[in-house]
């Protein structure tokens, strides 16, 4: 069997704990499909002392994130810490120039700067991976970069962020307040550190742009997509909605547009109005879905959990056998 893929990884919060636990977990099967051992053998967060449900002593700690992604005893870096930009741009910008393959969840930092470390990890030839950046559980990075290759994709448009979808479901189903739901969605470790970027739309908008610059081939930023949250939705509106036969859904919609009013890609995030019968009507609590439409595909639908560690981890841990088989995309 080849040598094992030594792993280092930043942030060992909801995600990155899960991440830990699951290579743990799967060690042999891993094994056994890549052809050689995956290790997590170093560590980054702020406290060392948490307790994080993991056995940290067979870890190495290394306190800051950029040291760990220059380390030479390991050969590809996870970084789960979040945020556009601070400790995880700068070590994931350090594992890129170090030769590293990334893996990231991180789509507060592709959608800002995803493109420039795109263009570093190609002058490098490794891999940037980000298959949990967007929806979740749902394999939609790996669906449209190779699945989809062969098409051109029209429409893309779904259900991007667990919170929101969370939060509309039980503020419908069990008449909770706002803030209640909010409360409850982060106990559960699918908001945002900060999650204002979930209720005010930003993080389904990130996620839209990754998808969208996916799909279109074509460069999509944050700032090009135009953005709508749930905060001012009340539960006067989802009563109203129901009783008009309709859901309502915070959805990400991205489109190509060739028409007398515009050539090119639009790309929004709002509340609507989804008609029961739609399958978007039936998507509720954590979970996401995708809808593809595709020139020779035709229609497309993904579902699955969009937000919480362990299915997070789970395509996390996808990059990370990619990494582990020498994978690289253009
Ligand atoms: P958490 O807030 O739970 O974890 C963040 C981790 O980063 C913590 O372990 C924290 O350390 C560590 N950290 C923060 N600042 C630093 C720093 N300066 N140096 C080193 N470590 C630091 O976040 P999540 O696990 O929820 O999310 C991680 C990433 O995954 C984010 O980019 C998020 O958007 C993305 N993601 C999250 C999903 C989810 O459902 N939660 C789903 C899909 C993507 P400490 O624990 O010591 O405080
Ligand atoms: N906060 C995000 C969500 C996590 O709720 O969808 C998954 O990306």
């Amino acid at each position: 069997m080849a040598s094992p893929l030594k792993v280092g990884i930043a942030g060992l919060g909801t995600v990155g704990a899960s991440v830990v636990r699951l290579i743990d977990e799967q060690r042999q099967q891993l094994a056994l499909r890549t052809g050689r051992p995956i290790e997590v053998v170093a560590v980054s967060a702020r406290s060392r002392n948490k307790d994080r449900g993991i056995d940290m002593k067979r870890l190495r700690w290394v306190a800051d994130p950029v040291k760990l992604a220059n380390d030479p005893g390991i050969d590809a870096f996870v970084e789960l810490i979040g945020g556009e930009g601070g400790p995880a741009r700068a070590a994931v910008t350090a594992a890129l120039k170090a030769g590293k393959p990334v893996v990231t969840a991180n789509k507060a930092l592709l959608a800002r700067h995803g493109i420039e470390l795109a263009e570093l990890a190609e002058k490098r030839g490794v891999a940037l991976n980000f298959e949990a950046a967007a929806a979740g559980a749902i394999p939609i990075v790996k669906t449209l970069r190779e699945g989809l290759a062969g098409n051109s994709v029209q429409r893309v448009y779904g259900i991007l962020n667990g919170t929101c979808n969370y939060m509309l479901t039980r503020m419908e189903r069990e008449k909770l307040s706002f803030d209640e739901c909010l409360k409850e969605a982060q106990r559960l470790g699918y908001a945002e550190a900060d999650p204002t970027a979930d209720v005010d739309g930003l993080d389904a908008a990130a996620k839209a742009a990754i998808i969208a610059s996916l799909a279109f081939h074509t460069r999509v930023g944050l700032d090009d997509v135009s953005v709508e949250g749930i905060r001012e939705v009340t539960a006067d509106d989802i009563r109203e909605a129901h009783a008009s036969g309709c859901e309502l859904k915070l959805l990400a919609i991205a489109q190509r547009r060739d028409d007398e009013h515009a050539q090119g890609v639009s790309v929004r995030v709002h509340p609507a109005l989804v008609p029961n019968d739609h399958p978007l009507a039936s998507v509720h609590g954590a979970y996401n879905a995708v809808l593809v439409e595709a020139e020779s595909a035709g229609r497309l639908m993904f579902y699955g959990q969009g937000a919480g560690g362990a299915p997070t981890a789970s395509a996390v841990l996808s990059d990370v056998v990619a990494a582990a088989a020498h994978r690289v995309h253009g």
